[in-house]
């Protein structure tokens, strides 16, 4: 293959990667199993490449004009390997590092890192595409080309170990079992102290106290399933939020849940049947790590969506879109 056609590979799996990933971090269940078939794909067909891309690397470090930065390029390629490790690691079943830290944790944090570095790459070397080399890579042969690399990357996903996990490929951990969740934070949130005695909701402006919650028994069983790896199937406890907010006014357009830390998230009005506002898990209270005092259970979303040590809930007239699709705390 030649260096341009390579590089331009590297480039579309590149994206592919590292779109697919964040897709399955939106999704629950079986759509995340679907985009992270298309995400490991991408991730052996760069490892696929590996023989060809590092005859061009080699190339162009041993001239006696080296590149400028070269380096740059070199924490490009550690951090993609570093990622690719982690990622086949977590699939493998050693997705558990030790403390409160992931194989995933791992393999995402890299990936980020590497992002700077991957955009630097390409556009310190534009790659002029000729109409001619597009024409060419809609032939036949490359179509046929395309297949059999995509088959030879389908083949090693297949004889890769591969442990048993749920459809977003998170493992199961602390079911039942509350205090052997691990204390996952998103991002740079961190565990807050806050006194239980002293807390106060606000919820939609009136205040409410600790101790007002912690008399309601409403109670859903189901699944936190953190984007750090693992899920946790739980009987929370606490109080619908229906039953705190009453029924939505006709402004309203969502359901704005802030935490102490300033944390937060939007939701859709139409999602408040399902909303709970969990003070226990398992009967105990909520220990600090999982968002003492109170914390948002929301079936079926990803961790990141279930807001700990929540503040205030309130209707918003702004439309849930209106927000990153992932938190930036
Ligand atoms: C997948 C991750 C990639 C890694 C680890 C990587 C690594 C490297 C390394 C180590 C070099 C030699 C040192 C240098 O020129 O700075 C290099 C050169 C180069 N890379 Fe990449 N690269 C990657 C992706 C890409 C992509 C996506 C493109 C373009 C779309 C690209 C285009 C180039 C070009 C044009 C050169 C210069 C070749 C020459 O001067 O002969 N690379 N790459
Ligand atoms: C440089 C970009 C990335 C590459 C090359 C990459 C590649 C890979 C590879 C090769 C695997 C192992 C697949 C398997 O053996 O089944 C994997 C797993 C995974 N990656 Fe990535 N990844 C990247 C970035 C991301 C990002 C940014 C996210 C999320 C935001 C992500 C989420 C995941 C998840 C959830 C799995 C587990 C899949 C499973 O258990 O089946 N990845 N990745």
């Amino acid at each position: 293959m030649g260096g341009r056609r390579t590089n331009l590979a590297l480039l579309f799996l590149l994206a592919l990667a590292f779109l697919t990933g964040w897709l399955a971090f939106a999704f629950f269940g079986w759509p995340s199993r679907l985009v992270l078939v298309v995400h490991a794909l991408a991730g052996i067909g760069l490892l696929l490449l590996v023989p060809w891309k590092s005859l061009i690397a080699r190339r162009a470090l041993s001239r006696r004009r080296r590149p400028r930065v070269w380096w740059a390029s070199l924490v490009l390629g550690v951090g993609l390997a570093i990622s690719l490790a982690f990622g086949f690691l977590h699939s493998a079943g050693r997705w558990y590092v030790g403390g409160d830290l992931t194989a995933m944790e791992f393999h995402v944090g890299a990936a980020i890192c590497i992002l700077p570095f991957a955009v630097w790459h390409v556009l310190a070397r534009p790659l002029r595409v000729r109409r001619a080399e597009v024409a060419a890579l809609l032939t036949r042969r490359s179509f046929l080309r395309l297949g059999a690399f995509g088959a030879a990357a389908a083949g090693a996903l297949l004889v890769l170990p591969q442990a048993r996990r749920s459809p977003s490929g998170s493992y199961e951990l602390g079911s039942f079992a509350p205090a052997e969740m691990p204390g996952t934070q998103w991002m740079f949130d961190s565990v807050p102290v806050v006194s239980g005695d002293a807390a106060v909701l606000s919820v939609g402006g009136r205040r409410v106290g600790y101790g007002e919650l912690a008399r309601f028994s409403d109670t859903v069983r189901c699944q936190l399933d953190c984007t750090g790896g693992w899920y946790a199937t739980q009987d929370w406890e606490g109080v619908w939020l229906s039953r705190l907010l009453g029924p939505a006014p006709a402004w309203a357009r969502s359901i704005l849940v802030r935490s102490v830390t300033g944390y937060s998230r939007r939701f859709p009005v139409e999602s408040l049947p399902a909303l709970l506002l969990a003070v226990r898990a398992g009967s105990l209270p909520l220990d600090p790590a999982h968002g003492f005092p109170a914390r948002l259970v929301a079936p079926g979303q990803r961790g990141f969506w279930w807001v700990k040590w929540v503040s205030s809930v309130e209707f918003d007239a702004l439309p849930d879109w209106w927000q990153p699709p992932f938190p930036l705390q």
